[in-house]
């Protein structure tokens, strides 16, 4: 079934326009103008004061993403924590707060652990989970499923894209159910969301380039990833994809955090990815980048059409998406971010679908 692709990688990253029309088509009402969630999930976001959100590796980085999206839509502040440090710290719970699980596989140890934790205190617990007859899912009060279908690869594609469009959804609901997020801009948040299946088809479209980045990229030993809002998380996605399939060493950061130590490393011998679509904080990001050039160092701008038109010169590379709504752009950006670590990792000849000491999922602590 892969044969076509060569890999379950890139197989299930072009799946993720249709796998994404499928996650959008269980959230969203048939009008397709509200989200419309499960029954038991009305008024669990009512008269709650926060909100955690549990998981581990690419799972937590979607979480990371859905805390911008609960905090900007449903103003609700958002505990997030990597399961195997939320499982043992001293959290002060409020009982009746939800608490949020995500997991492709729903097997992971350290965040069915944690559901326990985070049930035994007192909490609602809510999975957004791929498998739906796992663990995680028969512990939880309520299931959001991603109906990304089975992943093989090791390396997470499309169940993270899925996650992300499970909690754009969850995240609306919450702003309804609060009452900070008004009819029309609930509207407007879902068109955006439902036409990103198309905008990622011509994403997909920018392998080739992306394909041709990805050999330069593989001639260093090691690149950095910055963004800013919800390009943060990305950048660190970009980052844990890369290091995960290619083994080329690569971190994600802040890029407001760039002056903060790692712009130490930056000479010519540096890739950086710079994530950023024409939004609010471009220029503050490029501004990062210009630090970028004055060091020599080599600059790859994932950007949009908005944001290309603003670019400074004196990047190395460029790939440009369709300008995009603010919500759809983590899951469409995320496609460039895979793609690359997908072709460095066949660069270098590296097992993309079972890179080396990993497991899809990790079932011990
Ligand atoms: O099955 P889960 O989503 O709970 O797995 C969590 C992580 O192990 C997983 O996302 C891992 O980081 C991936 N290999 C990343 O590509």
């Amino acid at each position: 079934e892969k044969a076509e692709h060569k890999h379950y990688m890139r197989k299930e990253i072009f799946e993720q326009p249709e796998a994404l029309g499928r996650t959008l088509a269980q959230h969203l009402g048939q009008p397709g103008l509200t989200v419309a969630l499960p029954a038991g999930t009305a008024g669990v976001f009512r008269d709650v004061d926060r909100l955690s959100i549990t998981a581990c590796g690419t799972a937590y980085l979607a979480g990371l993403v859905g805390r911008y999206w609960f905090e900007r839509y449903a103003g609700l502040p958002v505990d997030i924590d990597i399961a195997s440090e939320f499982r043992y710290r001293d959290v002060p719970f409020r009982a009746g707060n939800p608490a949020i699980f995500v997991s492709q596989s729903g097997e992971t140890a350290d965040t069915l652990a944690s559901l326990e934790f985070a049930r035994a205190r007192g909490q609602r617990i809510l999975s957004i989970v791929n498998v739906p007859t796992s663990t995680m899912a028969r512990a939880s009060e309520i299931v959001l499923p991603t109906v990304a279908g089975p992943e093989i690869g090791v390396a997470s594609t499309k169940a993270f894209t899925c996650q992300l469009a499970t909690l754009a959804c969850l995240a609306i609901a919450a702003g309804r159910e609060r009452g900070t997020l008004s009819a029309e801009a609930e509207a407007a948040l879902v068109r955006g969301l439902a036409n990103t299946p198309r905008a990622m088809t011509t994403a997909l479209e920018l392998e080739p380039a992306v394909r041709k980045i990805a050999h330069r990229v593989a001639a260093f030993r090691s690149a950095l990833f910055i963004g800013r809002g919800t390009s943060y998380p990305l950048a660190l996605e970009g980052a844990l994809k890369l290091k995960e399939v290619s083994y080329i060493h690569a971190e994600g950061y802040a890029a407001g955090e760039l002056k903060h130590g790692p712009i130490a490393l930056i000479d010519k011998d540096f890739p950086v990815v710079v994530i950023a679509p024409g939004d609010a904080s471009f220029e503050k990001t490029m501004s990062n980048m210009q630090e970028v050039i004055a060091r020599e160092g080599r600059p790859i701008l994932i950007t949009d059409q908005k944001g290309a038109s603003l670019a400074p010169q004196g990047r190395w590379e460029t790939l440009v998406l369709p300008t995009m709504p603010a919500i759809c752009a983590p899951l469409v950006f995320a496609l460039p971010l895979q793609l690359l670590a997908y072709h460095a990792a066949l660069a270098l000849g590296t097992d993309v679908d079972q890179p080396r000491n990993l497991a899809k999922s990790v079932t011990v602590e």
